[in-house]
């Protein structure tokens, strides 16, 4: 039986020395100019030691399952978490969420201001897919994984869900519409994160299969279960505000099914999870773990 919480915190300690060398490493290779070098400390500002790390602890996990080498898989890992906090930069804004406070700091527009924070977002989201460019795998895995991430976190996928998030603000939007948007603006980069640690791997087209139902699963569950801590959570556990959704009058699963409705939802999309895991035998036993952790997390 594998220590868990000590094996996911040594995913997120090798991932975040790792960030944090790849980050210096990338600002060290281009011409200085006082613009880089602030968008530099916006980008470390919102990236470095913070958040759960859940995508890239998901990527080099799935990786490992699938007998590959986790340190191949580090980059396409950081590149995922770097999209991911582009997307928070750009959900807090006040076009958006407005939310003042992120990963228990000022939101990056409260520290940089409004464009700053716009171009930290846009900095982080092109030099994620530079960073794919360094992973130490074939060719073909790297253009496989930009595909992948490219197409979940765009106009098809995360954003799109965002587009929709903010459609079912005042609206009356329904369960189907509520999951299609979690499913986008959640569950692809969720989706993606891991399958990039397949693609690192190498992975068979059944564990491609397994991953991706246990992603579709888990993926809508941290939505349900984020929207249960914006109205149960506490501020100095969650590291942002709570109320949020209520603030904006947003149509989420909790506003539409009650809180208990929607952990109840979050605890059947949670034992389908388990379910797709089956292939992995022994092997899925860290990712069975996350699952019921991230269903009855705290922050
Ligand atoms: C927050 O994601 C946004 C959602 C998709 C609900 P996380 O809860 O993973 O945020 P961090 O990365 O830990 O800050
Ligand atoms: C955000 O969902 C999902 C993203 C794509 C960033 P939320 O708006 O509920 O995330 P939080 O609660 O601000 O972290
Ligand atoms: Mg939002
Ligand atoms: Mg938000
Ligand atoms: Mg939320």
């Amino acid at each position: 039986m594998i220590d868990f919480k000590t094996k996911q915190q040594e995913y997120i300690d090798l991932f975040n020395s790792f960030t944090e060398k790849e980050l210096s490493r990338l600002a060290s290779m281009s011409p200085r100019s006082s613009g880089s070098e602030f968008m530099t400390q916006a980008m470390s500002y919102s990236l470095i030691d913070s958040g759960k790390r859940i995508r890239p602890v998901l990527c080099l996990e799935f990786c490992r399952a699938c007998g590959g080498d986790i340190h191949k898989a580090l980059h396409f890992a950081l590149a995922a978490e770097m999209i991911h906090t582009y997307s928070l930069i750009h959900d807090d804004l006040p076009c958006m969420d407005d939310d003042d406070y992120r990963r228990g700091r000022l939101s990056s527009h409260k520290k940089f201001g409004y464009a700053n924070a716009l171009l930290a977002g846009d900095s982080l989201l092109t030099l994620a897919f530079e960073e794919m460019t360094f992973a130490d795998v074939e060719s073909g895995k790297t253009v496989e994984a930009v595909n992948v991430l490219s197409g979940a976190a765009g106009f098809r996928g995360m954003v799109a869900g965002q587009v929709m998030d903010l459609e079912n603000e005042n609206s009356a939007a329904d369960i189907d519409c509520v999951r299609f948007t979690d499913e986008l603006k959640t569950g692809e980069m969720i989706r993606a994160s891991a399958m990039l640690g397949c693609i690192a791997a190498g992975a068979d087209a059944v564990k491609r299969k397994a991953c991706e139902d246990y992603c579709g699963n888990i993926g809508l569950a941290f939505q349900i279960v984020d929207d249960i801590l914006d109205v149960t959570g506490d501020f100095a556990l969650l590291g942002k505000a709570v109320g949020s959704d209520d603030k904006s009058n947003k149509s989420t699963y909790v506003s539409l099914l009650g809180v208990e409705g929607a952990k109840k939802y979050a605890d059947v999309l949670t034992a389908s999870a388990l379910e797709a895991l089956v292939v992995f035998g022994e092997e899925g036993d860290f990712l069975r773990q996350l699952a019921v952790n991230l269903s009855d997390r705290k922050k």
